[in-house]
């Protein structure tokens, strides 16, 4: 087993086989003695490109080494059975189908459901259902709620685990799109970057991905090696808001509310990226400071929807919002660039920036991630260090010379204690390969 474990976690596969092995215990303890296949899908720490994805534009994340597992057989019969290593997670059943009804809503199974409704309607014959069990338990689970995609992480396993017991050959990119859609049955409006980078990253580098859809479907994406010598350092604030789906949606609004309003000036743009070539000092004038849904309608300029949650009287704050995603667009590129040209500097500096732009333009920040990104920049050898994720809470990550890890992380824990009162959750982050099955056998 080791040996299949190596490549996916480097020197803490040793600790890695028993998680694998309790795991197996624990699906024979439950559907009895047989052939089980295992799979894994990681979480994402993103680098720069925040909010981008749903206005079809740039995001370079790396997939981490902390990641949700999915022993599974198949079923005769079209159900899943989804058990869960954690016990608050109660075990479920379902049969799959075009239309499967939701459990109540933040109930853990929905992710499972979406992505087997949306493969479900992909293909044309029925799909057989698996008996399962799921662990993304701590500490090697993606940690939940804290912006590192662990939902993503789940949803990408799901899918993953039924198209491979049904033999079904789709190529990544097409299934990376299938979970994104599989996810909004959950209620966000989500963009792709999660689910692509979960379905392609490589060990030890960024996954540059262009979020725009090539007319053949395809997608351009690439890879930038990692900085050697650097590490990541993901340091988490604890504040888990609630209102971050609600924070979330109303963003997607506010940028089609943009499109919206530019496309009386350059018809035909689905999407902010469609104006990224024209010099956002064209593009300012013609956006409002705030509108609302009520004052576009009346001006005859309708928002295309769904905008679950927006009422027509909420303020959207249309310009700020597209100056972050213009702006945060053009810094994924140079990121791009600056990693290619091994110019740490640079992209520090960039990461720097889209912080500043996610804070102050995108309002997605908050005291205790703004008092992270500080304290880690008055560090030696932090290149750069910004929130990562929706936002809202969650994590930052900062980039860090080796030789200067130490030292941020006591300087990281000594400055947010004594602001706040506790100590923020902090790790390196290992890079990993994407998800797949892992061949135990090996
Ligand atoms: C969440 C979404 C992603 C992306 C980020 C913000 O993680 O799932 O699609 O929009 O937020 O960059």
């Amino acid at each position: 087993m080791l040996d299949a474990l190596v490549p996916i976690y480097g020197e803490l596969a040793e600790r890695q086989q028993e998680r694998y092995e309790r795991l197996l215990a624990h699906f024979y303890s439950i559907y009895g003695p047989g052939p089980v296949r295992v799979f894994r899908a990681p979480g994402r720490v993103n680098l720069i490109g925040e909010h981008t994805d749903y206005n079809h534009g740039y995001v370079m994340p790396v997939a981490l080494d902390r990641d949700t597992l999915i022993a599974a057989r198949p079923r005769e019969d079209a159900e899943v059975h989804l058990a869960n290593v954690e016990s608050e997670f109660e075990p479920v059943v379902f049969p799959i189908h075009r239309d499967i009804p939701p459990a109540p809503k933040g109930h853990w199974s929905n992710y499972a459901r979406g992505a087997a409704q949306r493969l479900a309607q992909e293909v044309p014959h029925p799909l057989r259902g698996m008996d399962a069990l799921v662990d993304g338990a701590p500490p090697f689970g993606v940690p939940r709620g804290s912006g590192l995609s662990s939902s993503s992480a789940f949803t990408v396993a799901v899918a993953l685990t039924l198209a491979e017991l049904n033999n079904l050959e789709l190529e990544r990119p097409h299934l990376a799109r299938l979970c994104q859609e599989a996810e909004w049955y959950t209620g966000t409006q989500g963009g792709i970057m999660d689910q692509f980078c979960a379905l392609l990253a490589r060990r030890e580098h960024a996954l540059f991905l262009d979020t725009r859809p090539q007319p053949d479907g395809s997608f351009y994406f690439d890879y930038a090696h990692l900085p050697t010598d650097y590490e990541l350092v993901i340091a988490d604030s604890g504040v888990r808001h609630s209102n971050v789906l609600g924070g979330y949606n109303h963003r997607v609004a506010e940028c089609r509310a943009a499109v919206a309003i530019l496309r009386q000036h350059y018809p035909g743009i689905t999407h902010l990226r469609d104006v990224q070539p024209i010099p956002w000092s064209h593009l300012e004038p013609l956006l409002p400071q705030v509108t609302t849904l009520r004052q576009l309608a009346e001006q005859g300029i309708a928002v295309e929807g769904p905008l679950p949650g927006v009422g027509e009287d909420d303020p959207l704050k249309v310009r700020a919002r597209a100056r972050h995603v213009h702006t945060e667009n053009r810094r994924v590129e140079e990121a791009l660039d600056a990693m290619r040209y091994r110019d740490v500097e640079r992209l520090g500096q960039l990461m720097v920036q889209a912080h500043i732009s996610a804070r102050d333009d995108y309002e997605i920040s908050c005291p205790e991630l703004d008092a992270l990104v500080q304290a880690a920049l008055e560090v030696d050898g932090v290149a750069g260090a910004r929130l990562t994720g929706a936002g809202w809470g969650g994590c930052i990550v900062a980039l860090a010379h080796r030789d200067g890890v130490q030292a941020l992380e006591a300087h990281l824990r000594h400055r947010f204690s004594r602001q706040f009162g506790r100590e923020p959750h902090i790790f390196i982050c290992r890079s990993a390969p994407a998800a797949g099955e892992v061949p135990l056998e090996k």
